[in-house]
């Protein structure tokens, strides 16, 4: 049986509190539909700048009506520092979730992008540490390699930040060591790699790129490709991250503290891929696209190619991820067509 599996396993015998912030966002969401499935007592701290009440409804429509229980909401925003201590009260562990996420974002309102995801992480860091939770964990982000052109990306290895955003992301980790240093209080770090599935929002300029194309397949609208179409990435399916998140808490390991963590499959797929992957996806759902791709200028602050080595994860938090690039989208296509019914 693999860790996360016997960790699953041990979860409802001894219930614990979570605190997932930004849990009416798209990875929010998934960490707390599995921790409710696991009988734990989950608190959300969310404001809905960017998560949406129909995230939760959904987790409610698909656990008992006594796990839905045991989920406290509190509408609230990491950059007022009462409502992180009011949320940290009495929690076991952290999932610490809420940012602006976006390069385009932090690019066209740098200020709100750096309130929130430096000001709110260094208000939860403090109300943490004060509540004195046993693990906090927090999303980091890969935009943190910024320019460097080393592939696959090791953790030790970044480069310059290409954005406000990846700014935002590399400070939080900044911060995170100077806590573990200074007061001895220790976090984990997990660099997300382009996550998607169930519930990662469609909608708006900001959206991400596989919602936005499958959104416009599935209406037959264009598809806008950034550059050549050969840009890569290492798409990660939401379930590898909510294993991450998940280990990651609840490691008895000292040394796995105070640390940075890749999260994704160790692969690579260009966009002009992703482009056909999807299209050949709804098509087996039984929607036909038939229009190419139009391509358009390059995208500021992007990087070109994105790909991690996932061995640190694997080594010390015992990560095993289980859906490739393929697989996630074979899950998650038909809840995207669902929602366009
Ligand atoms: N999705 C990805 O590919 C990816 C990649 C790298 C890192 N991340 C990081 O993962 C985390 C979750 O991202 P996501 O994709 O679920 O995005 P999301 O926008 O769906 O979720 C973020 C949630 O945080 C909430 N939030 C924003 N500002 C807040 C504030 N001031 N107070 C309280 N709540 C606030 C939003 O309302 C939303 O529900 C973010 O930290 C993001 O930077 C995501």
């Amino acid at each position: 049986m693999s860790r996360y599996e016997s960790m699953l396993q041990e979860l409802p015998k001894a219930p614990k509190t979570w605190l997932i912030t930004g849990a009416a966002g798209f990875i929010g969401s998934n960490l707390l539909e599995t921790l409710l499935k696991f009988d734990q007592r989950v608190v959300g701290l969310d404001n809905f700048a960017t998560g949406h009440q129909r995230n939760l409804d959904e987790v409610k429509a698909v656990v008992t009506a006594e796990q839905w229980k045991r989920f406290h909401f509190i509408e609230g925003d990491i950059r007022n520092l009462q409502d992180c201590k009011k949320a940290t009260e009495g929690v076991d562990y952290v999932l610490h979730q809420a940012a602006l996420g976006s390069v385009p974002r932090s690019i066209a309102d740098p200020v709100t992008t750096n309130e929130t995801n430096i000001s709110g992480f260094l208000n939860m860091l403090v109300a943490a540490r004060d509540a004195e939770v046993k693990s906090f964990t927090y999303a980091a982000s890969s935009s943190t390699y910024g320019d460097h052109p080393g592939l696959p990306k090791v953790e030790d290895i970044i480069g310059k930040p290409l954005s406000p955003y990846a700014v935002t992301k590399y400070v939080n980790e900044l911060y995170a060591e100077v806590f573990a240093k200074t007061y001895g209080f220790n976090t984990i770090g997990l660099r997300y790699f382009n996550v998607f599935g169930r519930r990662q929002d469609p909608d708006g300029a900001y959206a991400a790129v596989i919602p936005k194309w499958t959104a416009a397949m599935i209406k037959r609208e264009d598809v806008f490709i950034n550059g050549d179409g050969e840009t890569s990435r290492d798409f990660c399916f939401i379930a590898n991250v909510v294993q991450a998140n998940l280990l990651a808490a609840t490691s008895n390991d000292t040394a796995a503290r105070n640390q940075v963590y890749n999260v994704a499959v160790n692969a690579r797929t260009s966009l002009n891929e992703l482009f056909s992957a999807l299209k050949f996806s709804l098509s087996k759902n039984g929607v036909l696209y038939d229009k190419e791709p139009v391509y358009r200028d390059f995208r500021a602050g992007d990087v070109r190619h994105s790909q991690a080595d996932i061995g640190k994860a694997q080594r010390i938090l015992g990560y095993d991820p289980k859906f490739d690039i393929n697989t996630g989208i074979e899950q998650a296509m038909p809840w995207y067509i669902g929602l366009f019914k």
